[in-house]
């Protein structure tokens, strides 16, 4: 059975890749929900919708897990998936912990979307690791849209990262969060921008170890050594979408569009 995983868009290909690499023979199917991003501007209930949505066309296909790789997607509507349903629903949120492990002045930037740090979720990240540092948030409105293009690195999207790294930089943080999954897609962007004496962290990685413990615990690893197949649907109204999702992901990846 197929592992599913959902985002808003192509964002969530950032975490495939950890997942792939740590689950090489784990058969995944990926749905990008683009004709609705971004989620990040949308009320909690109607990101719980499209999450509902979305989980039922990868339940229809047997997936034995699920992961939200969105932190938007998370904090307004896990809580709500995993009263729907019964199999095992990773989620992520925004790495303030191991952000407020790894600084060494003690001040972190976050950029995330503004549905993540308006989120009680959030809040309540803050009240349990966000005490003993600075921490200073940044919501960064049309950048999941730039990436959405595949525009990585062009003057306009340069110009938005530039602008929503400033205040994290003139506040004195050594540490910045990357709390939504598009934004690794534009990390070296940011890298270049903010120089390399910032450590930039996100949960990619963190995501997929945690996918992995849940379904070695229950023994649902695939005893398979062939290798696993990708399939990735999307909404997306745009024509480049098979383009910018090969961009993405680096190899090519079959693309089926679906009306969600
Ligand atoms: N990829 C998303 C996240 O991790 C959502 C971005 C959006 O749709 O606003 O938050």
């Amino acid at each position: 059975m197929p592992i599913g995983v959902m985002d808003s868009g192509v964002g969530g290909l950032s975490v495939l890749k950890h997942i792939h690499a740590q689950l090489p023979h784990e058969h995944v199917h990926y749905v990008a929900d683009s004709a609705h991003a971004p989620y990040g501007n949308k009320s909690a209930a109607e990101i719980q919708a499209r999450c509902f949505d979305v989980a039922d066309f990868l339940l229809a296909q047997s997936v034995k897990a699920l992961v939200v790789a969105c932190n938007t997607a998370t904090a307004a509507a896990i809580a709500a998936m995993r009263e729907r349903y019964a199999l095992p629903i990773i989620g992520m949120e925004p790495a303030v912990k191991p952000a407020a492990a790894a600084t060494k002045n003690g001040v972190i930037g976050v950029l995330a979307t503004v549905g993540t740090l308006k989120s009680a979720q959030f809040a309540a990240l803050l009240d349990s690791y966000g005490q003993h540092v600075t921490v200073v948030t940044q919501g960064c409105v049309g950048l999941v849209e730039c990436i959405e293009r595949g525009e990585l690195d062009t003057p306009a999207t340069k110009a938005l990262l530039q602008q929503y790294t400033a205040p994290l930089l003139a506040a004195g943080a050594d540490t910045i969060v990357l709390g939504c999954t598009h934004y690794p897609f534009v990390k070296a962007a940011i890298q270049a921008i903010v120089g390399n004496h910032i450590t930039l962290i996100d949960t990619g990685d963190a995501v997929a170890n945690q996918l992995k413990r849940q379904l070695t615990a229950k023994n649902w690893l695939t005893a398979s050594s062939a290798k696993a197949t990708i399939q990735f649907w999307t909404n997306s109204p745009s024509e480049n979408a098979s383009i910018v999702t090969e961009q993405l992901w680096g190899k090519p990846i079959d693309v089926h569009r679906i009306h969600l």
